[in-house]
């Protein structure tokens, strides 16, 4: 029986989401703490995928060939929290693009991986600016701007991070669609707010690369009220932002697509823990709780 099996992480934003569609930078690390496992088996193998899955294998199977993906079984096994702003969607792309390069036998590289779940990601979310997809393909952290050749992004050793989950999923698309709507309606201001969520995004990379928690924090902070300004955070966001400043985090802000979805929340490494066990004191779902992997 023919088989492939592919594998890929979710996703943090630091900054620059939504504003990365119009040509902010964005900064992005992966989040080795969740991942999602693709396994297609041959004819037989299973009940044949529906929904987005089987449009995905039928995107990769007009891509690189292979058996008619009807007749195939496709599993998912996921940790990462659907619709909740850590790339879940992303990283179903990748793993089902390595899985059917395996299937086919094809030494996809990560051009070609690129490509091919990008293809998928179009299909969930109409005009993804590729942040997601580049995280979930190369596993690194990556300074990204629209149209340019994505940058790794240096990280320094003792960065944490806590992952708060609102509970409340939200469409990537529908998020996407409200700020351009937003943008149409008073564009000298969304300008204004794209130029101050650029400097956030340039501060949070600094900040990453020098190990400097308190400036990450305090750039976190500033973005999130941009965010806010374009119509992507919610009550529970701020609720969960608050408790997070209050329990101790250096700064925090929601993360992805936001209404709802997640929230993050910078500290040192060794401080994550206990900065976790306090939120979830507070009655918050904590997701990960951990280091920013340092990178050259
Ligand atoms: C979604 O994870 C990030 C957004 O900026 C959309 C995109 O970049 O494609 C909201």
């Amino acid at each position: 029986m023919t088989a492939g099996r592919g594998r890929a992480t979710g996703k943090v934003i630091l900054a620059g989401e939504h504003f990365v569609v119009y040509g902010a930078p964005a900064i992005a690390v992966p989040l080795p703490a969740v991942a999602l496992e693709v396994e297609i088996r041959g004819p037989g193998g299973g009940p044949a995928p529906g929904g987005h899955v089987a449009a995905c294998a039928r995107i990769m199977h007009e891509r690189w060939g292979g058996p008619d993906p009807a007749g195939l079984s496709i599993a998912v096994r996921s940790e990462i929290p659907v619709a909740a702003g850590l790339g879940s969607s992303a990283a179903l792309s990748v793993a089902l693009a390595r899985a059917w390069a395996g299937l086919v036998g094809r030494a996809a590289g990560e051009g070609e991986l690129r490509e091919g779940s990008l293809a998928c990601e179009r299909l969930a979310h109409g005009a993804p600016s590729g942040i997601d997809t580049e995280v979930a393909v190369t596993g690194r952290a990556v300074r990204f701007v629209r149209g340019e050749a994505p940058r790794p992004q240096a990280v320094a050793a003792g960065i944490g991070l806590v992952v708060i989950d609102t509970g409340m999923p939200a469409s990537t698309r529908e998020m996407v669609e409200a700020v351009a709507r937003g943008r149409a309606e008073a564009p000298v201001r969304f300008e204004r707010l794209l130029a101050e969520a650029s400097e956030r995004a340039d501060e949070v990379a600094d900040a990453l690369a020098a190990g400097d928690v308190a400036r990450l924090g305090g750039a976190l902070d500033g973005a999130q009220p941009l965010l806010a300004a374009v119509g992507v955070s919610t009550p529970e966001i701020e609720r969960a932002v608050a408790a997070a400043r209050a329990a101790g985090a250096a700064g925090a802000k929601l993360t992805g697509k936001g209404g709802g979805g997640t929230v993050i929340a910078a500290c040192r490494e060794s401080d994550a823990a206990a900065l976790a066990e306090r939120l979830r004191g507070a009655g918050w779902a904590v997701v990960a709780a951990g280091r920013i992997a340092p990178a050259a």
